[in-house]
């Protein structure tokens, strides 16, 4: 079977090394891909949002199966592209990954099927926007509709940074056109849990739970990126926590969006708090996520191409997912000055030394090949993943494999797991 993944960052990586593991796979091509998969897979130099080349290149190399990995693609209608040209392709159609592209449309979703989430309003001018806030509670999250690099929340302690918030959004379009709409939500405290789940239009299973990092500094300071580092399990997601959200959450999404004539076939990535009075929705993505793919895939022993099928064919209930009873601990290599500014092209240094082990890898987000050396290029360059028996052991491995690196403008955080210990002490 021949396999074309879109994308090419940390993510993609680790979903070629699944898809190479797989035993009904005989050649694997990502566009655009980057030096890690190269490794794995043959790249191929078109883009994510290139539609049209894409469809031709599977067409002509008779692809089997696309795995469209990034949200961009996916909600511009990536998978219907592919299936327009008779092709089989993983992921949410377009009037489905609306779930992720439109938090408008997420939100009033939720509300209608009584999924637990923030109390909202959402607003497609800035004058109601602003009025709405003079009686609103502080601190209170502004979310710009659409997609916006993961960057398009703001959390707001004052009334006047609240205003701002909304002028920078609607009126000075700092997020573009992902901020003709907005919402404007309660704020909620408590820890943030990741599920990602496989769905087939009815049936759902979720996957091992994971967390991320989302700030760029230790003690989760600093500018909300696209992911600093992530553990997996989460000690928080406890067994009673997973039987409220089945019940209350993973199945009424995926029967609200089948009611909605918006049948999801894919990942749905439930960014969840857990509060005071129980589990909540924060976002739904409709795509693994990145760096959770990168904690979560390596714990996962089924064939994923199986269960990929199994997602288009309606046939997810046949499937058992089967993770190993163990941790997962990914600290991402970013080049300094991420995510605002940046310098590229640093030679890369031992890379060599995760070659033959299978409990620590390197996943590539942002790197290339030049002069026959792997340099930095991009924000994020690196996703060093270990496991262990238990998070204890596998963060101390991650830090270990972390020095085995070199790069000129290495930066990380050095506290990713940190909840691992208030766990121990909750
Ligand atoms: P999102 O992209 O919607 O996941 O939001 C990014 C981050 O903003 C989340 O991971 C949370 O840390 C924070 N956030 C989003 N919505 C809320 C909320 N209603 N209350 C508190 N924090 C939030
Ligand atoms: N790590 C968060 C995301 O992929 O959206």
């Amino acid at each position: 079977m021949k396999v074309l993944v879109v994308g090419g960052g940390g993510r993609e990586h680790a979903l070629v090394s699944s898809i190479s593991k797989s035993k009904q796979v005989t050649k694997i091509y990502c566009a655009p891909g980057n030096a890690g998969i190269a490794q794995l897979a043959e790249c191929v130099d078109i883009g994510v949002m290139e539609f049209d080349k894409l469809t031709d290149f599977a067409l002509k190399e008779k692809i089997d199966l696309t795995v469209v990995a990034p949200d961009d693609p996916l909600v511009a209608g990536a998978v219907d592209a592919f299936e327009a040209k008779g092709l089989r392709a993983f992921g949410p159609r377009k009037n489905a990954a609306i779930l992720e592209g439109s938090k408008a449309f997420s939100k009033d979703l939720m509300k209608k099927y009584n999924i637990p989430t923030a109390a909202y309003e959402n607003f497609d001018n800035a004058e109601d926007a602003l009025k709405y806030l003079e009686t609103a509670k502080m601190p209170i999250v502004l979310k710009a509709d659409g997609l916006a690099l993961g960057k398009g929340v703001l959390i707001c302690n004052t009334l006047s940074e609240a205003r701002e918030g909304v002028k920078s959004i609607m009126l000075d379009k700092r997020f573009g056109s992902a901020g003709n709409k907005m919402v404007i939500e309660e704020y909620m405290t408590g820890r943030e849990v990741s599920v990602l789940s496989f769905v087939d239009g009815k049936t759902i299973l979720p996957m091992t739970s994971a967390q991320d990092h989302k700030r760029a500094m230790d003690g989760d300071k600093g500018l909300n990126t696209g992911g600093m580092g992530t553990f997996s399990p989460s000690p928080f997601y406890t067994e009673e926590v997973d039987e409220f959200c089945r019940k209350y959450i993973y199945q009424p999404t995926v029967d609200a969006m089948a009611a909605e004539g918006r049948e999801f076939k894919g990942i749905i990535f439930f960014g969840l708090m857990l509060t005071e009075n129980g589990p909540r929705v924060l976002e739904y993505n409709a795509r693994f996520g990145d760096p959770e793919a990168q904690v979560v895939l390596p714990r996962m022993n089924n064939d994923i191409i199986e269960v990929m099928e199994a997602c288009i064919d309606g046939k997810l209930d046949d499937i058992n997912l089967d993770f190993e009873d163990n941790a997962a601990v990914c600290v991402v290599l970013a080049s300094e000055g991420y995510p605002v500014k940046y310098d590229k092209g640093y030679k890369i240094s031992g890379l060599e030394k995760f070659k033959d082990k299978d409990t620590c890898f390197v996943f590539h987000a942002g790197t290339a090949f030049k002069d026959n050396e792997t340099v930095t290029n991009g924000g994020r360059v690196l996703g060093v993943t270990a496991l262990g028996k238990d998070l204890i052991t596998a963060r101390k491995n991650a830090y270990e494999a972390v020095d085995w690196i070199e790069f000129d403008n290495k930066y990380f955080r050095h506290d990713i797991g940190k909840a691992i210990d208030e766990a121990q002490i909750d």
